[in-house]
């Protein structure tokens, strides 16, 4: 059978199919099954910079109130045990329990405290770190470059005191995704994991309300990623992660093809449960085998922009011809 270890952030992972994060890796049975059914790697859901920032300024509440109290040179209250030490405590058990790269990840964009809670994971087991930029700049006074070095810098205030390997998820809404990708290189990040799903708000028309509910996402959206995984790789120094739309073994190898270094997966596992990882993970090996492709090195980014024999493809080039190609259905217009 088809050799799928591969390298990623420095790790070594048994497949290139990583558990992205999501509610089911807050699960610890979960997290076992996703390992037994092939997954390489695991990313925790995220510690958000708001509860975080949030429990900091609780800590100074009740270290104020507890001042004086003959209780407070204690053990601290269990109302103060908050979303990290959880974290940290889920993290440990699985660095037990688990063989595979157990990844933390951070979600948030400003460069403040609450990224020293970054080192605790890193004590207490990590193996890297995913750090997932998500924002909607709303400001219409607000630059693009402001911006993006608004990102950069919590990046390079991660890195200066952080030794462990570093991803960053990224939006697609990027006027100029591969050089912010080479910037993020030059601020200390090893991988960039492309794109995060922003989730649309919806108006309800009843209520006149705006609506906020998750939608899981469907195959086609992993045409973006892989495109851009195309265009980025071997062009900009850093490891490619895709995540968005990856349902089945049929986009993931399409996306190795394109030169990812691993593929993520959240709704399929939520729709499926773990098991979708064995079928995806014996789909690629079949194909491999079918193709005589002994290693991923053997055909990864052969279809990137710089390798595959017409890199107009992702540009475009075929753009205007496809739209003139395009039928529409006869008679829906009599
Ligand atoms: C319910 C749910 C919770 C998620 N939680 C997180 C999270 O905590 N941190 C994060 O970086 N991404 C989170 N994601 C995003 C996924 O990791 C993934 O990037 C996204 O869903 C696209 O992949 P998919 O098409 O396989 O779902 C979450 C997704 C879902 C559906």
């Amino acid at each position: 059978m088809a050799e799928l270890r591969t390298r990623y952030l420095g790790l070594n992972l048994p497949t290139p199919l990583v558990a992205g994060a999501s509610p089911l890796a807050r699960d610890p049975h979960c997290a076992t099954a996703l390992e037994a059914a092939g997954a390489g790697a695991l990313v925790m859901e995220s510690l958000f910079e708001e509860e975080l920032l949030e429990e900091v300024r609780q800590a100074d509440t009740d270290l104020h109130q507890e001042v004086g109290r003959p209780e407070a040179n204690g053990a601290p209250s269990a109302a103060r045990r908050g979303h990290l030490e959880d974290y940290l405590d889920r993290l440990r058990d699985y660095k037990q329990r688990l063989r595979i790269p157990v990844i933390a990840s951070l979600n948030g964009v400003s460069a403040s405290g609450w990224l020293d809670n970054a080192r605790l994971l890193a004590k207490a087991g990590a193996d890297a770190l995913e750090l997932n930029l998500y924002r909607i700049p709303a400001d219409p006074c607000e630059r693009a470059e402001q911006v993006e070095a608004g990102y950069l810098e919590v990046v390079r205030a991660l890195r200066r005191d952080l030794t462990l390997p570093l991803a960053v998820k990224i939006g697609s809404h990027l006027t100029a995704p591969l050089h912010f990708a080479r910037r993020l290189a030059q601020a200390g990040a090893d991988a960039v994991v492309i794109f995060n799903r922003f989730y649309q708000p919806d108006i309800d028309l009843g209520r006149r309300a705006i609506n906020l509910r998750i939608q899981l996402s469907q195959p086609q959206e992993s045409l973006l990623r892989i495109r851009w995984a195309a265009l980025m790789s071997g062009r900009v120094d850093l490891e490619i992660g895709v995540t968005g739309g990856f349902h089945g073994h049929a986009e993931t190898i399409k996306a190795l093809l394109a030169g990812a270094q691993v593929v993520q997966f959240a709704t399929v596992l939520l729709e499926r449960g773990p098991e979708a990882l064995t079928e995806i993970r014996d789909g690629l090996a079949g194909w491999m085998d079918e193709h005589e492709y002994p290693d991923l090195t053997a055909f990864r980014g052969v279809m990137s922009y710089l390798r595959a024999a017409d890199p107009g493809g992702y540009e475009r080039a075929n753009y205007r011809e496809a739209l003139h190609r395009f039928q529409f259905p006869s008679g829906l217009c009599v």
